[in-house]
């Protein structure tokens, strides 16, 4: 019978990723807004583990400082450099060191870092065969009809695992063979470590190859089990542009089950995007089109669609936001945003307020039940309680040197094509009258009306000659 072991898994991400053609290691390039990388040690972190340690190398330091802002854990994670990628073993030696040489009647995972698609169930799945079977090491095969690529598993009359073959060092024979080596196994360490010891690079890649340590672990009498993965595309390998694109879509595809199991309708699942740490009400309903980027949260009844690219942003409960391009902004409740509305980082658009065609926001506070029903530019501005920006109003923030604000009171109105030219203020309940050009305050109540468009020649020099105060 098996028996109890600790458990620790080293996460193999050294290698270049050459395939991908990238200038950002292989895997940092994001699934579902998630470097591929987080992708595994998320699915490792649902176990219970001892330690992760991830073997970094080609752009070490680049991977290290992205896994420690973005891991989710408070499983101890540690970094091993291997130095020159000398092969899967070399890493796995590399990262071996991190462990006391004292104690090692224990489990270890060994996981490729190009593996998004893994599940903790599956990765469950090895460490219990591998104790119940007590093997040396427990591999994870999958059959497939297109096994380009992969190593094969070579199996013995007794249907054994007896070693497994890389692809560009195997005979026509075994390169029919359809079982293929996922490269995530569980080893018991203390046999592992003296196995990696006897590798040797004469291959067709001259590499330390992990996928060797089997055949040596056979040689020396130990058992060697394998588990047949039910989904051979959870243990599929991103190694290059292609296959980051068909990831992508099994993880999108899984990331849009599970919001409609939880209750989130969408006309379209395969034209809905939604990133991985996205959060949906039950009731939110998503047209198709429609991107969810990031830390982005929707609240219930809420209908996002068709056509929204939508980033960062906090969208409240019961409200509608169509054909509209969001990024670092928070919608209140029973809001309606868009068509063809465009909100820029840090506006914040109070509960039951409205904001429609062609209308571009910045660094704004629209207030409660406030319309910029079209045609406006409100940047760097605060819009009171109920007011109303009419069509064509221009918040001139910037002065060619500096931004400024404007404050537009509780009710106030302004009119349409009319230019408030910051710093300035309309007091609560003011008017602006169509086409005023507004450069002086306006006190709670007043009318502001017509063009101060008087000329004063050679002002522009002058002004960049004065030092700015
Ligand atoms: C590997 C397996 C192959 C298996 C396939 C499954 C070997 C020799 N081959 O091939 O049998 O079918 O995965 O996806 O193991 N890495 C390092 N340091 C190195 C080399 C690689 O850390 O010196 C890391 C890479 O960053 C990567 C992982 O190990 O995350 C696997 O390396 P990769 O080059 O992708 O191996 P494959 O050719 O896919
Ligand atoms: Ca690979």
């Amino acid at each position: 019978m098996g028996q109890y072991r600790p458990l620790s898994a080293v996460v193999l991400a050294a290698g270049e990723g050459t395939r991908m053609r990238s200038s950002t290691p292989k895997v940092l390039h994001p699934i579902a807004g998630r470097p591929i990388l987080l992708h595994v040690i998320d699915a490792l972190t649902a176990l219970p583990l001892q330690r992760i340690v991830v073997v970094v190398g080609h752009g070490a330091e680049r991977v290290t400082k992205t896994l420690q802002e973005q891991l989710a854990t408070e499983m101890p994670v540690e970094f091993v450099e291997q130095r020159v990628q000398r092969g899967t073993g070399d890493a796995t030696s590399a990262g071996l060191t991190a462990f006391a040489d004292d104690f090692d009647e224990d489990d270890v995972l060994v996981v490729p870092g190009d593996t998004p698609l893994l599940r903790p169930e599956t990765l469950a799945a090895i460490a219990r065969e591998h104790r119940s079977s007590d093997a040396a090491a427990t591999l994870l095969t999958a059959v497939t009809h297109d096994p380009d690529g992969y190593g094969r598993i070579l199996r013995d009359k007794l249907d054994r695992v007896a070693a497994i073959v890389e692809q560009l060092d195997a005979s026509p024979d075994e390169l029919a063979i359809q079982e293929v080596n996922t490269s995530i196994y569980c080893f018991r360490r203390g046999l592992l470590m003296p196995a990696l010891r006897r590798l040797s690079p004469e291959n067709a890649q001259g590499e330390y190859y992990l996928t060797d340590a089997v055949g040596v672990l056979r040689a020396a009498g130990h058992s060697v089990t394998a588990v047949i993965a039910d989904d051979p595309t959870e243990a599929m390998g991103v190694n290059d542009r292609a296959q980051l694109a068909e990831a992508e879509a099994v993880m999108r595809e899984r990331i849009n089950t599970r919001w409609m199991r939880t209750g989130v309708s969408m006309t379209d699942p395969s034209h809905t995007y939604i990133d991985a740490a996205v959060e949906l009400e039950p009731d939110v309903r998503l047209l198709p089109g429609v991107i969810l980027e990031g830390r982005t949260v929707v609240g219930a009844h809420t209908v996002v669609g068709p056509d929204c690219h939508i980033v960062d942003t906090i969208v409240g409960e019961n409200s509608v936001i169509r054909n509209t391009v969001a990024r670092d902004s928070e919608i209140g409740d029973r809001c309606s945003v868009g068509p063809f509305a465009h909100l820029r980082a840090g506006t914040r658009v109070a509960d039951d307020a409205h904001i429609g065609g062609f209308v571009e926001t910045k660094n704004a506070e629209i207030g409660e039940g406030a319309k910029v029903p079209h045609l406006a530019y409100v940047g760097d501005a605060e819009v009171g309680p109920r007011a109303n920006v009419a069509a064509g109003t221009i918040t001139a923030n910037y002065d060619g040197k500096d931004k400024h604000r404007t404050k537009i009171g509780a009710d106030a109105r302004t009119g349409s094509n009319s230019v408030l030219v910051a710093p300035v203020e309309v007091g609560d309940g003011a008017y602006i009258a169509a086409g005023a050009v507004v450069t002086s305050d306006v006190p709670a109540g007043a009318l502001a009306k017509g063009v101060p468009a008087r000329i004063t020649e050679g002002w522009a020099a002058r002004r960049d000659e004065k030092p700015t105060p």
